[in-house]
């Protein structure tokens, strides 16, 4: 379980969230929405620790574990997945090499045997083999020239061999087709259970007829102003923020 608590953080000295307050229990998933620059990116990047964007104030537990007191590595080690808007690019890094190092940190930090090239390799093919991938995307940089559409399959295979525990999604905005957001979908699916949860952000009301959200929070100038069910976002595709934004004011 995810647990927020009057979360704050500022970049420079401009306060991006202003108190927010989320759970998201084991087993559910979660959507964010909300207007560009509400600080939903901010949020990701808070949870999961990139450098720059630290709390200010306020509490993030995740089944129990002080996230925001603890290392990026122990935050992955716990089961926590950031999908960045931006993916980035790794020149020099072999896209296999780079997957395999990552699960084999995350193995030893569970106290489980490394696994070897053949063994990887079996595991990634056959997931790439689900998700449509060419196999020379194993062997290419991290990234490096790959379209928006094969980025986010990448993304989707990351996730399908590391296994979160606790996915946060920051969708991006604009290029991605049909396929891709089903590709994101069906990655997001698969791992449903009882010890998943995820936090899909999106502008996508469309991306939520694939991933039918638990629950939906709306995210304005740092705050979340309403949550509801999976209607939440058929309300905001048909009014927009500013009749909700005037509400919550
Ligand atoms: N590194 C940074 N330096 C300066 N300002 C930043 C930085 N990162 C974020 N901000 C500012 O923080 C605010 C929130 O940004 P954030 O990326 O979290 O918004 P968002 O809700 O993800 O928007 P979008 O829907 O456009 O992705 C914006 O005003 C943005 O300009
Ligand atoms: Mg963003």
């Amino acid at each position: 379980m995810l647990e927020i608590k009057g979360l704050e953080a500022s970049i420079g000295d401009k306060q991006i969230l202003r108190g927010i307050d989320l759970v998201v229990p084991s087993g559910e998933v979660h959507a964010v929405m909300g207007p560009n620059g509400a600080g939903k990116s901010t949020l990701g990047y808070v949870l999961s620790g990139r450098a720059g964007y630290e709390a200010t104030a306020g509490l993030a537990t995740f089944n129990g574990a002080d996230l925001l007191d603890i290392e990026p590595e122990e935050r992955a080690a716990l089961g926590l997945f950031l999908a960045f808007q931006y993916p980035v690019e790794l020149p020099g890094v072999g896209n296999a090499n780079f997957l395999r190092t990552a699960l084999n940190a995350l193995r030893r930090a569970r106290g489980e045997a490394e696994m070897d090239a053949p063994g990887f390799l079996k595991l990634a093919r056959a997931e790439m083999k689900r998700l449509s991938m060419p196999d020379d995307m194993l062997k290419r940089n991290v990234n490096v020239g790959f379209s928006g559409g094969e980025k986010k399959r990448n993304e989707v295979l990351q996730m399908a061999i590391l296994r979160p525990k606790l996915a946060i999604l920051d969708e991006t905005d604009s290029g991605l087709d049909i396929d891709a957001l089903r590709i994101v979908a069906d990655g997001v699916n698969a791992l449903r259970g009882p010890d998943f949860s995820a936090l899909v952000i999106t502008h996508y009301q469309r991306l939520l007829e694939y991933i039918v959200p638990d629950r939906v929070h709306v995210l304005v100038s740092g705050r979340i102003i309403r949550s509801g069910g999976p209607e939440l976002a058929l309300e905001l595709e048909a009014n927009g923020y500013a009749g909700m934004v005037a509400d919550a004011a």
